[in-house]
């Protein structure tokens, strides 16, 4: 539509909106500004449940935590055509990295540095939610992490804001299509704003605290990239910034969101989040919880029935105004009308969302790119002999491979490892010898027998769903229970044999000691429901290992936070020169570097040059001197000098990736904005600086 027929459109629906505004009694404009969960995970019913009269009656206007064609239009049905006003719900439902067809985790997912393979999944799941009657989805999760003691790490696309963005971007646009109102479109609602990676310790919910540079360095673009991309929704985080917590931020939420980054959707809570106000010690009751969350913006309360219970009150004690309930109310009647809501409250839902062979084959497409090969000596890998045994709890565990946030993903339809080498034709014996989470031995014994008739020993080790997550971070990082002493006998018992380990986890694990007896590391992450398949294609090299980490890899948990964009400081560190920033105990470098990830080619690069414009064209020249054809990653990083103020030491600019056969060649273009005043370019296979090529520009 032209511009001008846009602002008619919207003058026309603002003004039917005003008209429908001024029909509402206050319980039923504090109802729109409700959320309510049909199952009650952690705050217990709420004064009231969710019920046909509760929807009836306009008491309650937004749902989360139901889905299905069925339920949801059944619900529906009761709100437009049996409520006074007949307005329609809000459904939102959790589909971080899928609905029923379930991709890897974010973090996973992060690391194929695709932003079309990002967007791929985000549409077919918005397909997915909509079959499902959702016109809502709580994702992306959009927050940078630097903290692998923290469980919601596993939801990030990783330590950095350049990625994050890219994130954004693409899965704001597969969530919400070009045309919000589509049957297969719905609401993203862009999460934690902001900062929530950066909590004291990885601890979950704990405090955050930052100077506002690094929070517009890091945190805030990913958020500014979603909003650009014309996010729907947005939902603050539990936690505080500098005293003030994200859900009563009125320089965050108003004057930086709203005003600076021009942000005109909604502002929807987390679970609970404004009764938390008084576990934070700002607010003395609900009312003034629910004031503070009114004046900074916040447009549904999920959950704690602040606003119900307390706007009356508020409004009472003039803390706040009719206007600005009307003005929340408004933005969430606007977003029902951009979903299509009020002109076909049906248009979303089908009796028949499953897996299909169609989504499976993307999940399984993208489960093998997520994998991430971090070790292969003398190329153990691809696996050369068929008969292998699998010893590990995470062997046969097709339900753990869904990671922590499942969703409406069934475990019944998930791949486990087992299953994926059997489907391969490789001949499997199988003992788990521990399990995930205990300390009990009792079964290596029987595990180890296995280890004499076997070409390769393939160890399936690593982390429960539930260890990372919300709510789950974990102050060690090594091998859960009694894991290590497992491998440990392998590796005893193997007596020089290949012992492949492929590891599952949320985050980083910090494992220094797995990795250095292991012939051959996969981080499988959660790999999602083809994951034994995708995991089987690696291992025979069906496909070759393309996926990245999109986060370092410490080697001890004193090290964090650890990411590649620290600034130099004045005492760099210099091996030849004591009083120089280092540990006494363990090198500065991660076990692992953001962007490492192996291939079964064998890349160099070289001939880095640029060419002049805006942007800058930097090429560099990528031959695979393998016997495979593979696909390598190469990264762009930039070194700003004398900014003014100190940057760090590299700054990811930009990724792309290139196929190549055999022996063969190719170069590789990247685009940079022209820096201000003097830097030096990097580019390579990862932010390892040993691996890389520079140019002073
Ligand atoms: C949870 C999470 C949030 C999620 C919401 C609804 O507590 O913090 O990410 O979207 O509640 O499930």
């Amino acid at each position: 539509m032209k511009k001008r027929t846009i602002r008619l459109h919207c003058r026309e629906l603002v003004e039917q909106i005003n008209r429908l505004i001024a029909q509402m009694t206050l319980a039923e404009k504090l109802g729109q500004l409700t959320m309510t969960a049909a199952d009650y995970a952690v705050t217990g019913p709420l004064i009231t449940p969710v019920s046909e009269d509760a929807i009836r009656s306009g008491a309650i206007g937004n749902l989360l935590n139901l889905y299905g064609a069925g339920p949801t239009h059944r619900i529906q049905k009761i709100a437009v055509e049996e409520s006074r006003l007949r307005i329609p719900l809000l459904l939102g439902f959790d589909a971080l990295h899928g609905q029923r067809t379930v991709f890897p985790i974010p973090l996973a997912e992060a690391g194929l540095f695709d932003p079309a393979a990002w967007e791929a999944t985000a549409r077919l799941a918005a397909e997915e939610c909509a079959g499902d009657g959702l016109n809502m989805t709580f994702a992306p999760m959009l927050d940078v992490s630097r903290d692998p003691r923290w469980g919601r790490i596993a939801e990030s696309p990783g330590e950095d804001p350049f990625v994050g963005s890219a994130f954004a971007r693409a899965k704001t646009r597969g969530f919400q299509s070009a045309d919000l109102a589509g049957t297969n479109a719905v609401s993203a609602c862009a999460k934690h704003y902001v900062a929530y990676g950066a909590i004291n310790a990885g601890r979950e919910y704990a405090s955050t605290d930052m100077s506002e540079a690094m929070l517009r360095e890091v945190y805030l673009p990913p958020f500014r990239a979603a909003v650009e991309a014309g996010v729907a929704a947005i939902m603050p985080a539990f936690t505080d910034l500098s005293g003030i917590p994200m859900t009563a931020h009125v320089h965050l939420l108003q004057n930086v969101l709203r005003e600076e980054l021009g942000f005109e959707g909604v502002l929807v809570t987390d679970y609970h989040a404004i009764a938390e106000l008084l576990n934070h010690g700002v607010a003395g009751d609900l009312a003034e919880a629910a004031a503070l969350a009114l004046k900074a913006g916040i447009d549904i309360d999920m959950m704690s029935d602040a606003y119900r219970l307390g706007l009356p009150q508020a409004l009472q004690r003039n803390l706040v105004a009719m206007e600005e309930i009307d003005a929340a109310v408004r933005r969430v009647l606007v977003l029902k009308e951009r979903l299509g809501l009020f002109a076909d409250p049906y248009r979303r839902g089908r009796s028949d969302v499953s897996v299909t062979a169609q989504s499976r084959a993307l999940a399984r497409d993208v489960g093998t790119r997520s994998l991430v090969l971090l070790k292969n000596d003398a190329n153990i890998l691809p696996l050369a002999a068929p008969k292998l045994a699998v010893i590990g709890p995470l062997a046969d565990a097709g339900g753990e491979m869904r990671g922590p946030w499942g969703g409406a993903g069934r475990s019944e339809d998930c791949v486990g490892v087992l299953q994926g080498l059997t489907d391969a034709g490789l001949i499997v014996r199988h003992a788990p010898g521990v399990a995930i989470d205990t300390g009990d031995l009792s079964g290596v014994a029987s595990a180890l027998e296995l280890c004499a008739d076997a070409d390769v020993i393939l160890l399936c080790l690593g982390e429960a769903a539930l260890m990372s997550g919300e709510a789950a971070s974990r102050a060690y990082l090594g091998l859960p229970g009694a894991q290590q002493e497992l491998a440990d006998a392998v590796f005893e018992k193997a007596g020089g044999k290949p012992v492949v380990v492929v590891l599952f986890s949320g985050r980083p694990l910090a494992v220094p000691s797995l990795v250095s007896r292991a012939h051959a590391v996969l981080a499988a992450w959660f790999p999602g429901c083809e994951a034994g398949h995708a995991i089987a294609d690696v291992l025979t090299g069906k496909v070759s290992p393309s996926g990245r980490t999109a986060v370092s890899w410490p080697r001890a948990v004193g090290q964090i936070p650890i990411f590649f964009g620290e600034r130099p400081g004045g005492r760099p560190f210099n091996p030849k020169d004591h009083f120089t920033s280092h540990y006494s105990d363990v090198e500065n470098t991660p076990l692992f570097a953001f962007g490492h990830g192996l291939t079964y080619g064998d890349f160099a690069l070289s001939n880095l040059r640029v060419e002049p414009g805006n942007p800058l064209r930097v090429k560099v020249d990528v031959e695979n001197r393998g016997a495979r054809a593979a696909e390598e990653t190469v990264f762009l990083f930039l070194n700003q000098k004398c900014a003014g103020v100190t940057r760090p030491v590299l700054e990811l600019k930009g990724f792309g990736r290139i196929a190549l056969a055999a022996n063969a060649r190719g170069t590789l273009t990247l685009t940079l904005p022209p820096p201000e005043g003097r830097a030096e370019l990097f580019v390579g296979p990862s932010a390892d600086l040993t691996s890389l090529l520079s140019l002073s520009i």
